[in-house]
């Protein structure tokens, strides 16, 4: 039963829309400026409540900080030759936070969508944002959808952001949208599951940095997580900066990655075969 409290709000759903709303594709797929550095991370950015109550603050004033540290870590992806980011700004589990406390995280995404767009523009990055955004007010719909057809060609670095985000839902979306479309489901392989997704188009993440020091994956890009090397720091989200970074991208230069298979050293066709973007 969907109380009250869960029930979508903000719903614009026409008949004509597609199931799964996805960004635009990816206008390219930059690769890292170096070897051994991770072509896509993602990161789980917790820790914001924590941050604020040992400040005596409110939780949302942990969240403005959150804000504030995502430029800098973006910045410093960049100058690492990182060039795919994706972050988990608000899970599908998170409505069930205080009222207050999801619609003040509905202002800051609509404002930091207003705030950065221009300059993430001008830097070329291309901006998309994963999840299902119909149960996202009309005006911050509209913010997402203008930011990705302004940005939609640009090529230097790619910020997904993961909005109403959950990884199961992702998929049982998926797999309603391809039975819709006809596909048959006896039939149905890995790749053709790759393009149905929000990430249609990107490689997978090969490091996926969570902060706050909880051990949990929690419903983050659970298809797309499948080699991904997991990095998990006690360091608040908005006390992550660039040396936090740094020891994330070391640790991952030290991981032997093995993609199921025994030898020391992974065959490169196996390498490639896993990280093959599909095209969508
Ligand atoms: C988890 O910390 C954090 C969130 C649920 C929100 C993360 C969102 C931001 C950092 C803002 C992102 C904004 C844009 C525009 C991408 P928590 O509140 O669960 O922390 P706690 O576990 O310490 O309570």
């Amino acid at each position: 039963m969907v109380s009250a409290r869960n029930a979508p709000r903000h719903t614009i759903v026409h008949s004509s829309e597609p199931m799964m709303q996805r960004p635009p594709a990816p206008a390219a797929t930059p690769e890292p400026s170096r070897p051994g550095l991770p072509r896509h991370v993602g990161i789980i950015m917790d820790g914001n409540g924590r941050w604020a109550r040992r400040r005596h603050l409110p939780r949302v004033a942990g969240h403005r900080a959150g804000v504030r540290a995502i430029r800098p870590v973006m910045e410093a992806c960049d100058r690492a030759g990182v060039h795919i980011l994706t972050l988990y700004a608000f899970s599908t589990e998170n409505w069930s936070r205080p009222r207050h406390e999801v619609d003040a995280l509905m202002r800051l995404f609509g404002e930091t969508i207003e705030s950065e767009i221009g300059e993430l523009h001008d830097n070329g990055v291309q901006i998309r944002v994963l999840g299902d955004r119909r149960r996202l007010s009309g005006a911050l719909q509209r913010k997402v959808a203008d930011a990705e057809a302004l940005t939609a060609d640009n090529t230097t670095a790619i910020l997904n952001v993961a909005i109403n985000y959950g990884g199961r839902g992702e998929i049982v979306a998926a797999v309603r949208e391809l039975a819709a479309r006809g596909v048959d489901l006896a039939e149905l392989d890995e790749e053709t599951m790759s393009r149905a997704l929000y990430t249609a188009g990107l490689p997978d993440p090969d490091l996926i940095i969570r902060t706050a020091g909880e051990m949990r994956i929690s419903n983050f890009m659970l298809w797309q997580a499948a080699y991904a090397e997991l990095y998990v720091t006690d360091t608040l989200w908005p006390d992550f900066g660039e040396a936090a970074l740094d020891g994330a991208l070391q640790a991952f230069a030290g991981r032997e990655r093995k993609f199921g298979t025994v030898n020391d050293r992974v065959p490169a066709p196996v390498i490639d075969a896993v990280r093959a973007s599909p095209v969508g």
